[in-house]
């Protein structure tokens, strides 16, 4: 990116008499190339010093702007081979009508799906679980918690909680826990979704490749059964910039009006 990187830091040399701090002027810089294209997904930014001596500012003032755009997700920093320009992501259209699995979701899309075990096991019922599921203190949960993977990206951490007799064996789902509920009658047919913004904690941002503090969604889903029996008490963080949930609105005739 040579030619690029020359072209970037001699602008902001020229431009540095606008009176806004240098640290931001370069920031504004650095993300105008990225948004412009001059510099893409994956490209090396030149080290440190040869920015400061580039654009002619010190060090310090190089290293506020760049650590300014990891925090916002814009550059990453690899320990021992330097800063890139972060790799974009593909955001995934997630309607909100259907009632799919995240293995259904991302293989519609074609992507190749896969998730690693944060925690499967049988539990004494925390309060909020014993109230959503309906399950006495003498019943069990079953807990399955994992972290989503698609094209080798984690999107998501679900943590669901079903009763230990919808799940007597949590350790045995395979990679689709919609698909062994369906085998035992179970899968649910109906489901109320809530979508919350939330900040990532340090260890969920870690887990999803993210700088703490960044924005993402924090969904819980509850899941019925055709009875009206809760089957499923999910609570997910997705990441804020993979994920774009659409909703179809439609205009309530004068017909439909008042109907629930
Ligand atoms: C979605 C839902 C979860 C559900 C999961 C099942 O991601 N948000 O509530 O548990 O799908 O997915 P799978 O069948 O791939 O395990």
């Amino acid at each position: 990116m040579s030619e690029a990187a020359d072209q970037i830091f001699a602008t902001l040399k020229q431009s540095s008499q606008s009176g806004a701090p240098l640290y931001l002027q370069l920031r504004k810089s650095i993300e105008d190339a990225v948004n412009r294209g001059l510099i893409g997904p994956g490209d090396a930014l030149p080290s440190e010093r040869d920015i400061a001596t580039k654009a002619d500012i010190s060090r310090v003032t190089v290293r506020k702007a760049v650590q300014d755009l990891v925090k916002g997700g814009i550059l990453v920093q690899r320990h021992g081979s330097g800063t890139f320009v972060a790799p974009r992501m593909e955001r995934v259209e997630q309607s909100l009508s259907r009632l799919t699995s995240f293995t259904e979701d991302m293989a519609r899309r074609g992507m190749a799906v896969r998730s690693a075990w944060l925690d499967r096991g049988l539990y004494a019922p925390s309060p909020d679980e014993m109230m959503v599921l309906g399950l006495s203190s003498n019943e069990l949960v079953a807990r399955v918690s994992r972290l989503r993977i698609a094209n080798d990206t984690p999107l998501a951490i679900e943590r669901a909680s079903l009763s230990a007799s919808a799940l007597p064996d949590p350790a045995g789902i395979g990679s689709s826990l919609y698909a062994a509920l369906e085998l035992t009658g179970n899968r649910p047919v109906r489901a109320v979704q809530r979508i919350s913004a939330a900040n990532l904690g340090d260890a969920d941002a870690r887990l999803l490749e993210v700088p703490p503090g960044i924005a993402g969604l924090h969904i819980e889903r509850i899941s019925y059964l055709a009875s009206g029996k809760v089957i499923e008490f999910t609570r997910s963080i997705y990441r804020g910039d993979a994920y774009d949930f659409v909703a179809e609105l439609r205009l309530t005739g004068p017909s439909e009006e008042g109907r629930p």
